[in-house]
C-alpha cells in the first residue's frame, strides 16, 4: 500500500513538473514591457546614404513592368490607374557600371488624376559592407516631374530596425523615348 502511494506521489510530482515546463514553453502572456537594452538597442544614430537607382526598360528582362491598368489608363493624361512592379540596381555612382550597393524592389501606381503623382511602395535592399541584408521601406508620393521629391521611410530591417526618416530623390537622367532613367537618392535615416 505504502509502495503504491510512493509510486503515485512520484507520478503526481512528475506530472506537475511536466505541466510547469509546458506552461513555461507555451506562455500565455500576450504583452510585457522590455528594456531597449534587452534588444541590444543603444544610442539612436542618424545615417546618410547616397546612391543612384537605375530604371532600365530597354534591358531584358526590363527593370520595370506594367502589371495592371484601368480601361481609362491609356486616355488619362497622367496614366491614372497604371500599376508597375520594379526591381533595379542601386549603384554608388551615377553610371550603371559603378559599384552595386543594393537593389530597389517594389510597386508604383499612378494615383493622381491631374498631375504626375505616383504612389511609391519600395524596399531598398542593401548588399554592401555592414548594410548587407538590411532593408529600408519607403512609402510615399513621387511627383516625378518635380526637381526634388521627398518620401518617408516607414521602417527597416537588420541594421535599420526601428528606422524612420526620409529620402530625397531627383532625376539624374531620363530618356523620354526609351523610358530609361537614373535617379539620385539622398537618404536620412534614424536607427540604432
Ligand atoms: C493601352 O495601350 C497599350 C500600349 O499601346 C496596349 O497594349 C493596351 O492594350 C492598351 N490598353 C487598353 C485598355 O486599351
Ligand atoms: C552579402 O550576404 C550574402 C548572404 O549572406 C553573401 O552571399 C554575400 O557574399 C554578401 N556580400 C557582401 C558584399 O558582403
Ligand atoms: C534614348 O533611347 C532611344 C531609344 O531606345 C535610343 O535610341 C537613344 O540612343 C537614347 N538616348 C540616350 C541619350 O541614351
Amino acid at each position: 500500500m505504502a509502495q503504491i502511494f510512493q509510486n503515485q506521489k512520484h507520478t503526481i510530482i512528475t506530472i506537475l513538473l511536466f505541466t510547469l515546463v509546458i506552461q513555461a514553453q507555451y506562455s500565455h502572456q500576450f504583452s510585457k514591457k522590455l528594456s531597449p537594452k534587452s534588444l541590444g538597442l543603444k544610442k539612436q544614430k542618424l545615417t546618410h546614404l547616397h546612391f543612384y537607382y537605375h530604371d532600365i526598360r530597354t534591358t531584358s528582362p526590363p527593370h520595370v513592368v506594367q502589371v495592371a491598368e484601368a480601361a481609362t489608363t491609356n486616355t488619362s493624361k497622367t496614366g491614372f490607374g497604371g500599376v508597375s512592379v520594379l526591381d533595379g540596381p542601386l549603384t554608388v555612382g551615377p553610371e550603371l557600371t559603378s559599384k552595386i550597393v543594393g537593389r530597389a524592389q517594389g510597386m508604383t501606381a499612378s494615383a493622381d488624376l491631374n498631375d504626375f503623382g505616383f504612389l511609391f511602395i519600395i524596399n531598398y535592399i542593401f548588399t554592401d559592407s555592414k548594410y548587407n541584408g538590411s532593408t529600408l521601406s519607403v512609402l510615399g508620393r513621387n511627383q516625378v516631374l518635380f526637381p526634388v521629391r521627398e518620401m518617408p521611410i516607414v521602417g527597416g530591417s537588420g541594421v535599420f530596425r526601428f528606422a524612420r526618416g526620409y529620402v530625397l530623390t531627383n532625376t539624374r537622367f531620363f530618356n523620354v523615348s526609351s523610358g530609361d532613367g537614373a535617379f539620385e537618392y539622398n537618404v536620412y535615416v534614424l536607427h540604432y
